[in-house]
């Protein structure tokens, strides 16, 4: 192997390729049942460098928290491939897999729900350190549990010790469980709309300890949000999700200030100014319904897009390179590929 191609391995810690999930979903009454399958993730490929935050943000329902829960090997892929540091985890088997896991962690929506109400913060701290076999003596761990503490700003730490979860605050709990995601020292959080839950007031004081934590540590990370905004503070390069696609994934400057793929100018415009909006107003607005599987072919944003095309209804438009490090997936965008979904149908 060429000293190039061994650099570029190490540059990307996490590449997902082709990752798919469908859940089998039963409806119907007790006399006639029915199978539906959701398509949850559809074919997604990205990669995340070492010590980058990259946002993934689409509604809800798009597929985010499915995609993080994948990487971090909590729901089980249809197909395709997971690589951390070049090893593909959906190969692992459960020996190797513990071997891993402590270098990845995931941070949860609701800190209400996270954590344990009968563990005291030392026992919730303490945890992952026992689970994962660290070889200290309980002093040496309840030395970096108060420092773990420390680093998250709850002081004094040991006032906090001895307490439980619900004689905290929101913005508190949240702080325990990324103490609790980060006490091994992983190489990658996925942190899930880690501040949907908080009051708004206590919701900026989180993003800043994530970014400063993530500095201090080197992490890289996969960062959920449904909010744009608070994805332009946070993360460096943002991937958009629309029904389990990636459609566009560029550098943070050119997704807000050269949003192309018609979802996201939409996403954009709801956090710019009014005045933008008012200008674009009729390319922007998204008026149609969002299908169910299987009600149409073509493209999958095709019924809400202001600048479909009579030809969007005959393939799926693939990301293509618009510019360094930016892709898109739109016909419209992409006339080339459309002629060849078009040579595919004929
Ligand atoms: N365990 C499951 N069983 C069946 N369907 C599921 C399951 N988990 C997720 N889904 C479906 O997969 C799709 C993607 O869900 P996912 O939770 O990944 O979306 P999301 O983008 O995280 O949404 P939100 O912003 O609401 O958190 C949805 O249609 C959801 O209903
Ligand atoms: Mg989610």
């Amino acid at each position: 192997m060429t000293n190039s191609k061994k650099t570029q391995i190490h540059d990307e810690l996490i590449t997902v390729k082709s990752l798919v999930k469908r859940f089998e979903k039963k409806q119907g009454t007790i006399f006639r049942k029915t199978k539906s399958t959701v398509h949850a993730v559809n074919h997604v490929d990205f990669s995340i460098k070492k010590g980058e935050i990259l946002g993934i943000i689409g509604e809800s329902g798009c597929g985010k928290t499915t995609t993080a829960r994948m990487i971090m090997r909590l729901t089980k892929e249809t197909s395709g491939q997971i690589l951390f540091e070049g090893q593909d985890l959906c190969q692992m088997g459960e020996r190797e897999l513990r071997r891993v896991r402590p270098q990845m962690q995931m941070i949860f929506q609701d800190p209400y729900d996270s954590l344990n109400p009968g563990m005291t913060i030392l026992e919730i701290l303490m945890e992952p350190l026992h689970a994962h076999r660290v070889e200290l003596s309980f002093d040496d761990k309840r030395k970096l549990v108060i420092e773990a503490l420390e680093h998250i700003d709850m002081k004094p730490a040991e006032t906090f010790l001895y307490r439980y979860p619900h004689q905290l605050s929101g913005g508190q709990r949240q702080r325990i469980a990324i103490a609790r995601s980060l006490i091994l020292k992983p190489k990658f959080v996925a942190a899930d709309e880690p501040t949907s839950m908080l009051d708004v007031s206590v919701r900026m004081g989180i993003l800043q300890l994530l970014k400063s934590l993530k500095e201090d540590m080197g992490l890289t990370m996969l960062f959920i949000t449904h909010d744009l905004s608070t994805a332009a503070i946070m993360c460096d390069r943002i991937a958009v999700m629309y029904r389990g696609d990636v459609v566009e994934i560029g550098p943070t400057n050119k997704i807000i200030y050269n949003p192309t793929h018609p979802y996201t100018k939409a996403l954009v415009a709801v956090v710019s100014d009014l005045n933008y909006f008012l200008d674009h107003r009729s390319e922007l607005i998204l008026d149609g319904e969002v299908q169910n599987e299987g009600e149409q072919g073509g493209c999958p944003f095709l019924a809400r897009c202001p600048q479909q095309m009579d030809n969007c209804r005959i393939g799926i438009p693939k990301l293509e390179q618009m510019s360094a490090d930016h892709y898109v997936s739109c016909f419209h965008h992409h006339p080339e590929s459309l002629m060849s979904a078009n040579k595919q149908a004929n």
